[in-house]
């Protein structure tokens, strides 16, 4: 534990450095242009199908609106479900000498909604419906924050991705190029943040689960990893682009080689880190 304290106080001190002022940070316009790119065009989730090429110019960067919604929507419910979960362990006898760090994370969390929900709300008038669901269940001990911590790092890395490559691509709209960079460059540090916990339950945890319980906890964190990717794929997300058929959208993307090889490359890094760790056995199958 000592090593997490000693990285969190100078996480700390980073944080307040780089504080933010979310209502500063980004200027909103009124209103928002759809024919221009908001998701670089190789992130838009149907890229490299046969669908995607028929469309032409503007019908693809009306869709890459609608992507970006489904990714800021993604990262509010993913931030939402982190926010309760780290205000909940607040203070809580295991995470007592990380106070200060939490509180910069649900700070920082709270400060991505603002630019998410903002986007979301002005320009396109929702934000996308959550559909992950978590059933409750008994965990044995340190299970739940173990699995609570492993699911925002996932999360995390694979949206980082996205985040950078889109931080620094020139063609796309500006605010929404300024929310992936200031993104990128919180969640850097709770990213730094999460690999460290992630392996310190784990190390202080693991020894006394019994081998179903470990089983069961590698399965699951390799679906999970699955499901993150299904969510990527919205149908309604499409019909707000007005493509056609949908849900075989949602089929063709999932089922395209080039779909499957851009999953396995986002996903590359937190894969090996789960696996060389034991925390996952066996690869998803993205
Ligand atoms: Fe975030
Ligand atoms: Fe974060």
């Amino acid at each position: 534990m000592a090593s997490i304290v000693e990285l969190a106080k100078r996480l700390c001190e980073v944080s307040e450095k780089s504080y933010l002022n979310p209502y500063t940070y980004i200027t909103w316009q009124e209103s928002m242009p759809k024919e221009q790119w908001f998701m670089s065009p190789e992130l838009i989730s149907i890229y490299g199908t046969s669908e995607y090429d028929k469309l032409d110019l503007k019908q693809k960067q009306i869709l890459s609106f609608y992507e970006s919604v489904n990714f800021f929507s993604l990262n509010i419910h993913g931030e939402k479900s982190l926010v309760e979960g780290i205000a909940h362990r607040l203070y809580s006898k295991e995470l007592k000498d990380l106070a200060p760090y939490l509180h910069h994370f649900l700070d920082e969390e709270n400060k991505h909604m603002i630019y998410f929900g903002g986007f979301c709300q002005r320009y396109a008038g929702k934000v996308y419906r959550n559909r992950k669901l978590e059933i409750p269940r008994e965990y044995a001990k340190g299970e739940e924050d173990f699995l609570f911590f492993a699911r925002i790092l996932i999360f995390e890395e694979l949206v980082d991705f996205y985040n950078i490559r889109m931080s620094t691509d020139e063609t796309l709209e500006a605010i929404t190029r300024q929310i992936n960079l200031v993104h990128h460059l919180e969640e850097a540090r709770h990213l730094v943040f999460g690999r460290q916990i992630v392996e310190y339950l784990f190390e202080k945890y693991s020894p006394s689960w019994s081998e179903k319980v470990r089983r069961n906890i590698q399965e699951y964190l390799a679906a999970y990893i699955v499901t993150t990717w299904k969510e990527y794929y919205n149908p309604d997300v499409y019909t707000d682009a007005g493509l056609p058929e949908p849900y075989d959208l949602v089929e063709s993307a999932w089922n395209t080689e080039s779909c499957r090889a851009h999953r396995k490359k986002v996903s590359a890094k937190i894969i090996e880190f789960l696996k060389e760790r034991n925390m996952i056995l066996e690869e998803p199958v993205l």
